[in-house]
């Protein structure tokens, strides 16, 4: 455990459980998944299992947490440790999903803990997105699609920018509308 997550009386072995953003990611990709699926960031696992047991499509999760890929890996969810898309090959997956770490933090207040990688997306909010949204194409099967959970606190014009500049058309498939922010699902097609 870090000194940091030590003092907050912290668990360092955390990992995200499914909360709003995670049912409504799930509940899009029930509808619009198909073919090999790749869940990037999976936390518990729990988007991941319920695409595979609705649709009963192949579904592979990933994180950065060992934590969480170990969780998923208790719900059958087949499961890497890895830094965003980097260990996969050019045309692995016909469908991404993710659920950013999106909230944008002050860099005085970061944790140095999973919970931490789990919630901030830098200072912009989209520290994860960008990188995510430069190589998402590499690894996405030509007539593929990218379901990308966008949260109204990360900045949506920006984050629409960056998809456009990655070379995407994007279509709401589904939005709910929060007492502090509004989290829309795009899916993102070439
Ligand atoms: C908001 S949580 C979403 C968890 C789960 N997908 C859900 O919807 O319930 C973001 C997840 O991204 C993971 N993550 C953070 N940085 C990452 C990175 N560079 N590469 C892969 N996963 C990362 C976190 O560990 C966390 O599990």
């Amino acid at each position: 455990m870090t000194d940091l997550a030590e003092r907050r009386g912290l668990d360092d072995t955390v990992v995200y459980q499914p909360a709003e953003d995670s049912g409504l990611l799930a509940e899009a990709a029930i509808a619009e998944a198909g073919g090999r699926v790749l869940e990037v960031g999976t936390g518990s696992g729990w988007v991941a299992a319920q695409i595979a047991d609705e649709r009963g499509l192949e579904v592979v999760g990933s994180d950065l947490n060992p934590h969480a890929a170990r969780q998923a890996g208790e719900r059958s969810v087949e499961a890497v440790v890895a830094d965003l898309l980097s260990p996969f090959r050019a045309d692995a997956f016909d469908t991404i999903c993710f659920n950013p770490p999106y909230l944008p933090t002050d860099p005085d207040n970061e944790w140095d803990d999973w919970m931490e990688h789990a919630l901030s997306g830098g200072e912009t909010g989209r520290e994860l997105i960008e990188p995510f949204l430069a190589d998402v194409g590499r690894v996405l099967a030509p007539a593929g699609v990218v379901l990308l959970l966008v949260s109204s606190l990360t900045g949506y014009d920006e984050v629409l920018a960056l998809v456009d500049n990655a070379g995407f058309d994007h279509e709401v498939v589904d939005e709910e509308s929060f007492p502090f922010e509004t989290l829309t699902v795009l899916a993102l097609r070439r």
